[in-house]
């Protein structure tokens, strides 16, 4: 089955929609007091509850049998199998190898990958452990203090987040930078703050070719050499995470300087690999090696544990019942966590640059909705922003929550007064606020029948808007890796299920060519014709009103 609309399951969960589109969450709860324990998991610490979604047990074997129909399970094996599943680019697709305990081989054309990826991982660790144990020396024998990770997308993302997450390991003389940006005030305003003789670059990218961290990583080298003088002690403050050696050899980095990556790792599925360098130097190797250890229950319990038991599995059907047949356009993903601020943002990439797909694995329109448009914020600040319209807009969106059981110090007063917000919103979001219930709190609060009639329509809430809550115990490195790999296969299931290729990205290459065009204009000076009338104006503006230095 290649086409997911033309399966036997697709029909079926039409007629299940159709059954379970009038019926409200909320009498569904009152109706089954059972219903959280049948529609909640757990995989270690974490809790998986999703029962504040609109289904039963007929649309969940409606959902299962959409997967077997699309063959996820021999999808899955193939995946973990090294077949070349990225077909548009001929790779295999094995990120899961880059956190793989045990002592069976990974097979990539014929080779057993794992000697690689260990042997890559310890020198990582070695690396990190000297700087972290100020044996590193620079330029003029000073230890490092700090680390600037020169990267963008999966280069950059991946780390980031890892690094805020956990920053409760991270130690405080040794501080770790993330310049993505190719805006100039990105990297001076990191800079101004550091000293050369101590600071430490990573030049962070998969293809080594990529503009925004080339350029960043000329400027950071111009700064290097005025300071330390030198090319010859450059060494001592740059290194290289790349699959494309050769490249930063000529850029002139020192070859014992450069940690590899493969490309069977896609680039925002690579914080495991030599790419996470930054949070190994942040948090440390064991804590690292806790966070692939996560990850790696997660693969487990993804390729083993049934369809009907399987969170990651569980995660995106949810997904594709609200996307393909509810019309639900985004999903929100809502950390409580203040250390997972840079979540959502790690998540829009890893799940919009994956299934943002409109074209399938045969080469043909897809005949449904792919991946929505993912967006969030930190719970508590969504509050106070956005979610006014999650509540009471016009349109559906499901939304994860994700909150810890205790924080590092756990003051009682900060923790509890949060965990009282996740917990209430979920609640009002399913629950919602009906006619008669407002009545009667405005009727409490002294209102005449004249001022609740104007005000009753404002008042209330419809609620049966789905939440799924992921509660862990606290965030520690284990527990991180272990949700970024449920989120990894989530989206996976939802790539076999949408029959696209998730490990490609071949629309982010047009603006990048023509970006390069339009920079041989500007460098030239003159003005442009060859373009529509909309960009020719633009360009001809900047040209004209440039100021004659930049
Ligand atoms: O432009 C998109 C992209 O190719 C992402 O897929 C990737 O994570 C990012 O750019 C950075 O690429 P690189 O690591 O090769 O610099």
């Amino acid at each position: 089955m290649t086409k997911p609309t033309r399966s036997p399951s697709w029909k079926s969960l039409q007629k299940e929609y159709e059954r379970i589109q009038p019926l409200h969450m909320r009498d569904m709860f009152a109706a089954d007091p059972g219903r959280f324990d049948r529609f909640s998991l757990k995989l270690n610490d974490i809790l998986f509850d999703y029962s504040k979604n609109r289904i039963d047990e007929p649309v969940m074997r409606g959902l299962f049998d959409l997967a077997r129909d699309m063959d996820l399970e021999g999808w899955r094996e193939r995946m973990f199998g090294g077949e070349h599943i990225n077909h548009t680019e001929h790779r295999a697709v094995l990120h899961t190898a880059l956190r793989k305990f045990g002592d069976e081989p990974v097979m990539v054309n014929g080779m057993d990958v794992m000697p690689e990826v260990r042997s890559e991982l310890a020198r990582v660790k070695k690396l990190a452990d000297d700087i972290r144990g100020r044996r590193w020396r620079g330029a003029t024998n000073q230890p490092i203090t700090d680390v600037v990770n020169l990267g963008i997308g999966g280069s950059h993302l991946g780390p980031q987040m890892a690094v805020e997450a956990l920053r409760p390991y991270t130690i405080h003389d040794l501080k770790v930078h993330f310049v993505n940006n190719i805006d100039e005030n990105h990297i001076t305003s990191t800079l101004e703050r550091l000293s050369p003789e101590t600071t430490l670059f990573i030049i962070a990218s998969k293809s080594f070719t990529t503009q925004d961290t080339m350029v960043n990583a000329d400027t950071a080298r111009e700064w290097l050499l005025a300071r330390i003088g030198s090319e010859s002690q450059l060494a001592k403050h740059m290194v290289a995470v790349t699959s494309n050696t050769e490249a930063a050899v000529a850029y002139g980095v020192a070859r014992e300087n450069i940690f590899k990556m493969w490309d069977w790792v896609g680039g925002r599925y690579s914080m495991w690999s030599a790419i996470g360098l930054a949070t190994v130097i942040a948090i440390g190797p064991e804590h690292f090696e806790d966070m692939l250890r996560g990850a790696w229950e997660a693969d487990q319990h993804f390729r083993e544990a049934p369809l009907e038991q399987n969170i990651p599995v569980i995660m995106a059907l949810l997904g594709v019942w609200y996307n393909n047949f509810f019309g639900a356009e985004a999903h929100a993903i809502l950390p409580y966590d203040q250390n997972l601020h840079r979540f959502p943002a790690y998540l829009q990439q890893a799940d919009m640059e994956s299934n943002g797909k409109g074209v399938d694995r045969d080469g043909k329109p897809v005949e449904c909705q792919t991946g929505p448009v993912i967006f969030g914020e930190i719970g508590i600040a969504g509050q106070h922003a956005f979610y006014q319209l999650l509540h009471q807009g016009t349109k559906l969106v499901p939304a994860d929550m994700l909150a810890a059981v205790t924080n590092y110090q756990c003051i009682a007063r900060h923790h509890r007064a949060l965990m009282s917000n996740v917990l209430a919103q979920s609640e009002a979001l399913m629950m919602g606020k009906t006619a008669e219930q407002a009545h009667q709190e405005l009727t409490a609060a002294g209102m005449s029948e004249d001022e609740i009639a104007s005000l009753l329509p404002y008042k209330v809430f419809p609620g049966n808007r789905p939440t799924n809550t992921f509660m862990f115990f606290t965030l520690d490195p284990r527990t991180l890796g272990t949700l970024v790999a449920l989120y990894e296969h989530k989206i996976f299931v939802q790539g076999v299920i949408w029959n696209i290729n998730s490990f490609d990205q071949w629309g982010v290459e047009l603006g990048k060519v023509l970006a390069k065009n339009i920079l041989g204009e500007i460098n030239e000076g003159k003005p442009v014709a060859g373009h529509d009338a909309s960009t020719n104006g633009l360009v001809n503006y900047y040209l004209g009103s440039r100021p004659r230095s930049s």
